[in-house]
């Protein structure tokens, strides 16, 4: 049944198909698929929270949290939502979300749309009055809203109405689709950004972890700083990475020239090799969490022995549908347990060190 409607989903154009699946999830449709439970081989303790598994959705899928439990029932040890902003705003004009069939991938540029943070706060707050949540851990995603005059406050603003509801919190630095937003990950910019946040935390006691998510597109010098800043100024986490602005040659669906961050197979390699190396830069003392082309769980396992102690899927989910994430960490327990590790946290950077 599922893979009729994943059939039929696939000729509609994707931002409607994108609809309809939000639907399909908040009708139940998908409820009685089988989770993995409790296995020791993927569970793990980072930030001090309790992850079941290690695979996540990637933030983009449930912008404006309307299918948090729905997407943790699929079996997913965490979810991201977002990214939000402070006010609601459309987005770029349609058409803005394009499948690349044969390339297994995605551009977009939606140039984050969405409801805002006070629609979302709404949902979080009748959320967590709701004592049957499903075993699961949330993190959203905050960005800034394209005409602001005010760019390190819409993150502010957002942290300080969303972070009491959230696991922890992304400062989303890095999507292609909202003009200067990839400046923030410069040195001195980023430094400011920081500082500006802890803060502010440090004021409203808000002991969330905060991550930082970046673009694949950066070079030696960027990466280089985001690394030494992110551990000076003690960053929790870092979310690598992002869609890309660059175009393989390798592509060769007609939608391949659409502007926009590019998504899914395609970046599997130059996401990886980020990771890699920010795992080198970071001295492996930050977590990182490996998003990027993830469709497997042979996949999922190379970005660990990258470096990911946790990762990611938005377009993989696209193509492959709901059964890909048991499959992914079923996966995941066999070549682990091939390998000889005991627990996922063995693996992180093992191919790296
Ligand atoms: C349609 C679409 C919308 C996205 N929107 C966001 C977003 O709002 N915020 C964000 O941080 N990432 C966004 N992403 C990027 C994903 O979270 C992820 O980093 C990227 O797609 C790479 O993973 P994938 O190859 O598994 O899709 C979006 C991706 C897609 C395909």
């Amino acid at each position: 049944m599922i893979r009729i409607i994943l059939a039929f989903l696939r000729f509609l154009p994707p931002e409607f198909s994108h609809f309809l699946t939000l639907l399909s999830l908040k009708s139940g449709m998908f409820k009685n698929v089988s989770r993995i439970r409790n296995n020791q081989v993927l569970h793990q303790v980072i930030w001090n929270i309790e992850f079941e598994n290690p695979l996540g959705l990637a933030a983009g899928f449930d912008k404006n949290a309307e299918v948090i439990n729905e997407t943790l029932d699929l079996g997913f040890g965490f979810v991201e939502v977002g990214t939000v902003t402070p006010k609601p705003q459309y987005g770029n004009a349609k058409p803005r979300v394009f499948r690349l069939n044969q390339d297994k991938a995605i551009i977009n540029h939606l140039g984050f749309n969405n409801l805002g943070m006070q629609s979302m706060k709404k949902k979080l707050i009748k959320r967590s009055q709701n004592p049957y949540l499903p075993f699961g851990i949330l993190g959203i995603n905050i960005g800034k809203n394209y005409d602001t005059k005010k760019d390190f406050e819409d993150y502010i603003e957002c942290i300080n109405n969303l972070g009491p509801y959230a696991d922890y919190l992304v400062i989303n630095i890095s999507s292609p689709n909202t003009p200067k937003l990839r400046e923030l990950q410069h040195r001195e910019n980023l430094e400011e950004l920081i500082n500006i946040v802890k803060k502010n935390n440090d004021l409203n006691k808000i002991s969330k972890p905060i991550l930082i998510k970046i673009a694949p597109d950066l070079n030696d010098q960027q990466k280089r700083d985001i690394a030494l800043t992110s551990l000076a100024q003690g960053i929790d986490g870092i979310i690598i990475s992002n869609t890309s602005i660059s175009r393989p040659k390798t592509l060769f669906s007609k939608h391949k020239d659409e502007i926009g961050g590019l998504s899914g197979k395609p970046i599997f390699l130059p996401s990886t090799n980020l990771l890699k190396e920010m795992f080198i830069y970071t001295g492996g003392r930050i977590p990182l969490i490996g998003v990027g082309g993830i469709t497997t769980g042979k996949d999922a396992y190379e970005k660990i022995k990258s470096g990911a102690s946790l990762i990611q899927i938005y377009t993989g989910l696209v193509f492959e549908g709901p059964k890909a994430i048991n499959k992914i960490n079923s996966e995941l327990i066999y070549l682990l347990q091939a390998d000889g590790y005991g627990n996922i946290s063995e693996a992180v950077g093992a191919d790296v060190q």
